[in-house]
C-alpha cells in the first residue's frame, strides 16, 4: 500500500558542479521508492535539456532557470510528492526566491557541502577540464563564485561519506522536523534495521 507523503515538501539541494547533488538526489528518490513513497527528482542539468534549453549560465538565465524549476517542484509538492531539486542554485537569492515561490513551510534548503578541489577532482563530466583549458565561460566553482549558504537546513558533506549516509542525513533531518507523516513513522524506523 503506498504510504502517505511528505505533503508538500521540496529538498532543495544547492552546491558546486559535482558536489554530489544529482548522486544524492536519485539515492533519496530510489529509497522513497523502496517505501512506497510519492517521490521524484528535478535535475539542472536533465531540465536544461528540454524545459529550460532556452537558458545559458548569464545571472538572469540563471534566476529563471531556478525560478521554472522551483514553480515545477511546488506542483509536485501540492501533488503530496517530496520532489528533490538539484540545481547549483549559487546565489542566495536563488535561493530565497526558490523559498519564496515554494512557501516557507515547504521548503528544506540542502547544501551539499564539498570542497572545490573534491568536485574538481571528481569531475563526472569533465567540465572543470573543459573550463580550465577556457571552453566554458562562467563556469561556477572557477570563474563564476558560488555562494555557499549561510544558514542552510541542513548541510550534507560528502567528502569520505557514502551516500547512503548522506540520504540518511536528509530522512533523519525530515523527522526531526515533523515534515513525516505518522503513517510513516513505522516506515521511517524500519528505515534504521541494520540488513
Ligand atoms: S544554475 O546555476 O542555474 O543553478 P544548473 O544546476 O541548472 O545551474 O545547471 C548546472 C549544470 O550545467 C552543471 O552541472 C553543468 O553540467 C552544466 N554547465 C554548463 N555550463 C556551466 C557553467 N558555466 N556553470 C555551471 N554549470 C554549467
Amino acid at each position: 500500500m503506498e504510504q502517505e507523503a511528505l505533503a508538500g515538501t521540496v529538498i532543495w539541494l544547492t552546491g558546486m558542479p559535482g558536489a554530489g547533488k544529482t548522486t544524492i538526489a536519485r539515492a533519496f528518490v530510489a529509497r522513497m521508492q523502496t517505501f512506497a513513497i510519492r517521490s521524484t527528482m528535478l535535475d539542472g542539468d536533465a531540465l536544461r535539456a528540454g524545459l529550460n534549453a532556452d537558458l545559458g549560465f548569464s545571472a538572469e538565465d540563471r534566476m529563471e532557470n531556478i525560478r521554472r524549476v522551483a514553480h515545477v517542484a511546488a506542483l509536485f509538492g501540492k501533488e503530496g510528492y517530496i520532489a528533490v531539486t538539484a540545481t547549483i542554485s549559487p546565489h542566495p537569492g536563488h535561493r530565497a526566491s526558490a523559498r519564496q515561490i515554494i512557501g516557507n513551510e515547504s521548503f528544506v534548503e540542502v547544501f551539499v557541502d564539498t570542497p572545490l578541489h573534491v568536485c574538481e577532482m571528481r569531475d563526472p563530466k569533465g567540465l572543470y577540464k573543459r573550463a580550465r583549458q577556457g571552453e566554458i565561460e562562467q563556469f561556477t566553482g572557477l570563474d563564476a563564485a558560488y555562494h555557499a549558504p549561510v544558514n542552510p537546513d541542513l548541510t550534507v558533506r560528502t567528502q569520505g561519506v557514502s551516500v547512503d549516509a548522506c540520504v540518511q542525513q536528509i530522512i533523519e533531518h525530515l523527522a526531526s522536523k515533523g515534515r513525516i507523516e505518522s503513517a510513516w513513522r513505522p516506515v521511517q524506523r524500519q528505515l534504521r534495521v541494520p540488513r
